[in-house]
C-alpha cells in the first residue's frame, strides 16, 4: 500500500513536471516538434497550439483554442481539410526551414513556405492568438494572414494590397468538420471603387454591412463607438481591413465567427460567472438584411407591411409579381431622365438608409459633396452621390452608376443618398414630401440665399444633436404655440355630456372618454379628478409646457379645458387603445402583436421615456409606466400616455425625490418608491423592465401564476434566467417566429432594469444603446419586488431580501 502509494506519487509528480515542462513552451525551434499529446501555451496563458478532434469525429486536426476556457474553442485550424487519421501527427520545422505537419509514414499533411530562407526561425504562438513563423523581429508567416472562421481581436479582414494576402473568414462545413463550407465573409473591392464586406453563400451575395462612413458600416448603425471594443475600418493605398480591439478590458473575451450551419455571423463574449459564451448573432439581423431582398432601386423597412417599397420616382417592374410579394424584379423609373439636356436633372435627398451596394460605385476622398453633386450629373449612368465620409460635416465623394441595389431605411442613424430624379419628379417631390430636401441645379440667388439658411439651421440643429441616442421628432420649428382651450359646451358635445358609452377607461387622475369634435377630428378627454388644490394659473402653465413636448411616441395634447370645477385635458384619440389590450388578452388564440411589432414598441417606449427623462426641455419622470398607459396609433406605433400629471396634480419636484403621496400602479413600482416614495428617473426605469418583460411573456407581473413557486413575473424570469432558460419567458403564442438575439437582449436589459439598487438600473440612454447594438451586457444582479406575496408591509420589515435601510438616489443630476 505504501510503495504502492509512492509510486503512485512519483508518477503524479513526473506527470506533473511533463505537464509543467510542456506547457510552459511558447515557442519551438528548428530540431524540435510538437506530438499530439503536446502542446504550446503561449507566455500569458490564453492560447493554446496543439492537436484536436471536433466534436465526435476521431479526425485529428492542428488548432489554436483558449487554454482558459474550459469549454474547448478552437479559432484557427491548420489542416482544414487534411485530416489525421490518428495520433501520429507531428509539427516541425525541416531542415530546409518550412514549417511542416506530418501525418502517418511522416506524409506531409500540411505546410507553409516561407519566403525567405532564415535557419534560425522559431515557430511561436502569441498571446493575440497568432501563430507565427517569427527570425528574431520579423514575422515570415502568421496565422492571422489566413483565418478561419474566427475573427479575434487584433485580426485583420481584409487586403494587403502590398502583398496581395486577402484575410477572409469561411466557416466550417459543420462542428466536426472544419474544411471551409460555402460561406465566407470578407472585404470585397473593385479598382477605385467603394470597398465593402460581404458575407457570401457559394457565390450568392447573403448580406452586405455597407460600405464604411467614416464613423460606422452604413449597414449597421447601432454598432457605435462602445467601451467595450474599438472598432475601426482602413483604406489606404496600402490597405484596407476591418479591426477590432478589446478596448479597456483585456480581460473581456470575445470574437467574432461565421456559421455555415446557422447561416450567421455571430459575435460572442465569455460570460466567466456562468463559465459560457453569450452569442449575438451579428448577421442577419432580420428580413431586411437578406441581400437585395425588394431588387433595383427598392427599400426595405423592417415594420412595414409589405416591407418593401419602391425609392420615391419609381415604380414595380411588374405591379404583378409585386402584389405577389415577389420583389425580385425590383423597381423601375416613373419617367425617365433627361439626361441628354444637360442640367434638366436634378437631385431628391433620401434619408435614413443602408447606402446601396457600391461594386458599381467609385469614391473619391478629396472631393466636396458640391463637386460630387456636379460630377454625377456630368455621367448619364451615374445614378446617386453622396459624402463618403460623414464626419465633420461630411467631406469625401461617393457615387453609384446603375440600378441601387440592397436599400434599407433604418429609423435612426441612417445616411443620406441624393438619387437623380428628371426634373418633373422633383416637382412632385416638393409638393409630396416635406422632409426630402431638393437641391434645384439652376441657381437663383434669392433661393441660394434661403438654402444657406435653411443649411445653418439644420446644421445648428444637428451639432445639437450630436451625441444623442435617439432622433427625437420636435417637429419643424414653430413659434411656440399657446394652448389651445376647449370650450366646455364643445367638450360636453364632442363626449355625448360624457356619455358612459364614450367613456374608454379609468386613467389614475380621472376617466378618460372618447369624442368627435365638429370637424370631426376624434379627440380622448380627460377628465381630471377634482381634488388638485392647485391654482388655476399654475396649473396652465404645466399644460402649457406638456404641450410643447412632443415626440413621437408620446400621446399628442391638443389642448385643455378649464372651466369651473372642471379641468380637462384634451389629447388625439388612438383607435388602436393601448398596449394591454393586445398583449394580456390570454383567451385569445390568434397572435395580434408579432415579434417585430413587439420589438418596435418596446423600442418606442423607451425612445419616449428617454425624451421624457433627457431631451426634453423639462425633466420628467413619468411615475407610472405600464402597458395601460401605451397607446397605439393605427400603424401600432407606441404612444406614452399621462406623462407629466404625477408633477402637476400630485407636485414635488421631477428631477427626483420624495413624495408623501405614491401614484402608480402596484405591480410596477420600484421598491425604493413604493416604500419609501423615492423616484427618479430610475424608478421609471424599473417600470420600463417590467413593461419589457410582459410584452416578451404576455403575461401581467401583477398576478403572475406558477404552480410550483410564489415569484411574480420579475422572479420567474429570474429563476429562469439563472438556470439558462430564458427562452421559456417568451410568449408561446409567439411560437418560434421571433429573433432569437433580440429576444434575449430585451430579456437581458429588463433584468438589468429591474435590479434591485436603482444605482444599478441603466439609464434609458443605456437601455437604447443596449437594445439597438450587440455590445456586451453586464450580468443582472438580483431582482426588486420578485416575490409576489411580499406585501409593502413585508417589504419593510428588517431581514427582508430587498429592505435596505437606505437608498439613495445620487445618480441625479439637476438640469
Ligand atoms: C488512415 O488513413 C489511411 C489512408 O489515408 C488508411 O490507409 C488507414 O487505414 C487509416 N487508418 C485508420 C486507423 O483509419
Ligand atoms: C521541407 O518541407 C517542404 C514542404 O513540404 C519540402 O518541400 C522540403 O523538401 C522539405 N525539406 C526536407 C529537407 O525534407
Ligand atoms: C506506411 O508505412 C508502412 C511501412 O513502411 C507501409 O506498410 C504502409 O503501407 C504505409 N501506409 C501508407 C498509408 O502509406
Ligand atoms: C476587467 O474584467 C474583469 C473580469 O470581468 C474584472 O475583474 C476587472 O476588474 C476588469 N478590469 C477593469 C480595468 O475594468
Ligand atoms: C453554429 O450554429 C449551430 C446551430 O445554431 C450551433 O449548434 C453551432 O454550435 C454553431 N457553431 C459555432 C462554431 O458557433
Ligand atoms: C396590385 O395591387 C393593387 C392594390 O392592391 C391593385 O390596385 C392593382 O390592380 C394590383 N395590380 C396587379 C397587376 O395585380
Ligand atoms: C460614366 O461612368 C461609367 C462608369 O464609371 C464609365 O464607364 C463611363 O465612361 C462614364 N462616362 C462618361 C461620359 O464619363
Ligand atoms: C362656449 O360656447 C358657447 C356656445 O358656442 C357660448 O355661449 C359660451 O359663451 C362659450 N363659453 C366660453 C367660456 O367661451
Ligand atoms: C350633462 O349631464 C349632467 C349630469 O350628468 C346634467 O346635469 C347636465 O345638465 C347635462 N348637460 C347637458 C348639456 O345635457
Ligand atoms: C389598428 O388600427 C387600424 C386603424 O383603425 C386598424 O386598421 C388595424 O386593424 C388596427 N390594428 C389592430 C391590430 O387592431
Ligand atoms: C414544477 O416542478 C415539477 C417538479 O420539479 C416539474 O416537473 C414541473 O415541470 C414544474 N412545472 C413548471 C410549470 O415548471
Amino acid at each position: 500500500m505504501g510503495r504502492l502509494c509512492f509510486s503512485f506519487m512519483i508518477g503524479s509528480n513526473l506527470l506533473f513536471l511533463l505537464f509543467t515542462h510542456s506547457f510552459a513552451v511558447d515557442n519551438i525551434s528548428p530540431s524540435q516538434s510538437i506530438r499530439d499529446g503536446t502542446t504550446l501555451v503561449s507566455r500569458g496563458g490564453s492560447f493554446e497550439l496543439g492537436f484536436f478532434s471536433p466534436g465526435s469525429s476521431k479526425n485529428r486536426y492542428l488548432g489554436i483554442w483558449y487554454k482558459n476556457i474550459p469549454v474547448r474553442t478552437v479559432v484557427w485550424v491548420a489542416n482544414r481539410c487534411n485530416p489525421i487519421n490518428d495520433s501520429s501527427g507531428i509539427l516541425m520545422i525541416n531542415s530546409t526551414g518550412h514549417l511542416v505537419l506530418l501525418g502517418q509514414n511522416k506524409s506531409v499533411v500540411w505546410w507553409i513556405s516561407s519566403a525567405k530562407h532564415a535557419p534560425s526561425a522559431k515557430v511561436e504562438i502569441l498571446d493575440s492568438g497568432n501563430l507565427v513563423l517569427r527570425d528574431a523581429g520579423t514575422y515570415l508567416w502568421q496565422s492571422f494572414d489566413y483565418p478561419s472562421d474566427t475573427l479575434l481581436p487584433g485580426m485583420k479582414m481584409g487586403w494587403d494590397l502590398r502583398t496581395g494576402i486577402k484575410r477572409s473568414l469561411s466557416a466550417w462545413k459543420n462542428s466536426e468538420d472544419p474544411c471551409p463550407g460555402d460561406f465566407t465573409y470578407g472585404i470585397e473591392m473593385e479598382l477605385d471603387a467603394y470597398p465593402e464586406a460581404y458575407v457570401r453563400k457559394g457565390n450568392a451575395k447573403y448580406y452586405r454591412t455597407g460600405p464604411w462612413n467614416g464613423l460606422r458600416l452604413s449597414g449597421l448603425p447601432e454598432l457605435r463607438p462602445n467601451p467595450l471594443y474599438r472598432f475601426n475600418f482602413v483604406y489606404n493605398y496600402n490597405e484596407v481591413y476591418y479591426m477590432y480591439n478589446n478596448l479597456q478590458n483585456k480581460s473581456v473575451i470575445s470574437r467574432l465567427v461565421l456559421n455555415q450551419t446557422a447561416s450567421t455571423c455571430d459575435r460572442f463574449t465569455w460570460i466567466e460567472a456562468y463559465q459560457t459564451w453569450r452569442a449575438y448573432s451579428l448577421v442577419p439581423r432580420d428580413l431586411c438584411d437578406n441581400y437585395g431582398i425588394c431588387g433595383a432601386n427598392g427599400k426595405c423597412i423592417i415594420g412595414e407591411n409589405p416591407v418593401c417599397q419602391c425609392l420615391k420616382g419609381f415604380k414595380p417592374k411588374s405591379q404583378e409579381k409585386w402584389n405577389l410579394t415577389d420583389w425580385s424584379l425590383g423597381c423601375v423609373r416613373n419617367k425617365p431622365l433627361s439626361c441628354q439636356e444637360r442640367y434638366k436633372d436634378g437631385f431628391v435627398k433620401f434619408v435614413g438608409l443602408k447606402l446601396p451596394d457600391t461594386t458599381h460605385s467609385w469614391v473619391s476622398k478629396s472631393m466636396n459633396l458640391k463637386e460630387c453633386r456636379t460630377k454625377c450629373l456630368k455621367n448619364c449612368s451615374c445614378m446617386a452621390y453622396t459624402s463618403s465620409d460623414i464626419r465633420g460635416g461630411g467631406t469625401g465623394c461617393a457615387i453609384w452608376f446603375g440600378d441601387l441595389i440592397d436599400i434599407r431605411q433604418f429609423v435612426a442613424n441612417g445616411q443620406d443618398l441624393y438619387i437623380r430624379m428628371p426634373a418633373s419628379e422633383l416637382e412632385n417631390g416638393v409638393k409630396v414630401k416635406t422632409s426630402m430636401t431638393i437641391e434645384v441645379s439652376v441657381a437663383v440667388v434669392f433661393s441660394g440665399v434661403l438654402f444657406v439658411g435653411y443649411y445653418l439651421h439644420r446644421r445648428r440643429r444637428k451639432l445639437r444633436d450630436i451625441g444623442e441616442t435617439n432622433q427625437n421628432n420636435e417637429g419643424e420649428p414653430k413659434k411656440d404655440l399657446e394652448l389651445p382651450l376647449f370650450n366646455l359646451t364643445t367638450v360636453i358635445g364632442a363626449t355625448n355630456n360624457f356619455s358612459s358609452d364614450n367613456k374608454l377607461g379609468e386613467g389614475g387622475f380621472g376617466p378618460v372618454y372618447r369624442g368627435t369634435l365638429p370637424d370631426g377630428q376624434e379627440i380622448a378627454v380627460k377628465r381630471l379628478s377634482r381634488s388638485s388644490g392647485q391654482g388655476l394659473n399654475e396649473f396652465k402653465n404645466e399644460i402649457i409646457l406638456f404641450a410643447k413636448l412632443q415626440h413621437r411616441n408620446l400621446v399628442k395634447l391638443l389642448g385643455c379645458c378649464i372651466q369651473g370645477e372642471e379641468k380637462m385635458l384634451i389629447y388625439e384619440y388612438m383607435p388602436n387603445t393601448s398596449l394591454d389590450s393586445f398583449i394580456f388578452d390570454q383567451m385569445r388564440e390568434e397572435l395580434l402583436l408579432d415579434w417585430p411589432k413587439r420589438f418596435h414598441i418596446i423600442c418606442g417606449i423607451a425612445r419616449g421615456l428617454l425624451y421624457l427623462h433627457q431631451d426634453s426641455r423639462l425633466r420628467i419622470i413619468h411615475r407610472d409606466v405600464k402597458a395601460s398607459n401605451v397607446l397605439l396609433d393605427n400603424e401600432m406605433n407606441p404612444k406614452i400616455s399621462d406623462f407629466g400629471l404625477a408633477r402637476t396634480l400630485v407636485g414635488g419636484d421631477q428631477t427626483g425625490g420624495n413624495t408623501n403621496r405614491v401614484v402608480g400602479t402596484y405591480g410596477y413600482m420600484a421598491p425604493e418608491y413604493a416604500i419609501y416614495g423615492l423616484f427618479s428617473v430610475k424608478s421609471d426605469v424599473f417600470s420600463f423592465g417590467i413593461l419589457v418583460l410582459e410584452v416578451i411573456s404576455g403575461r401581467k407581473n401583477k398576478g403572475f401564476y406558477h404552480p410550483n413557486y410564489s415569484h411574480n413575473l420579475i422572479g420567474h424570469a429570474w429563476i429562469l434566467w439563472n438556470q439558462g432558460r430564458p427562452l421559456e419567458l417568451i410568449d408561446t403564442r409567439l411560437g418560434s417566429s421571433y429573433t432569437l438575439s433580440e429576444v434575449l437582449r430585451c430579456i437581458h436589459v429588463s433584468l438589468l432594469c429591474v435590479q434591485h439598487r436603482p444605482e444599478d438600473r441603466p439609464t434609458m440612454a443605456s437601455v437604447l444603446i443596449m437594445l439597438g447594438s450587440e455590445i456586451p451586457l453586464a450580468q443582472p444582479k438580483q431582482p426588486g419586488f420578485f416575490i409576489e406575496t411580499e406585501s409593502l408591509e413585508a417589504g419593510v420589515s428588517p431581514g427582508n431580501q430587498w429592505s435596505t435601510n437606505k437608498i439613495s438616489i445620487t445618480l441625479l443630476e439637476a438640469r
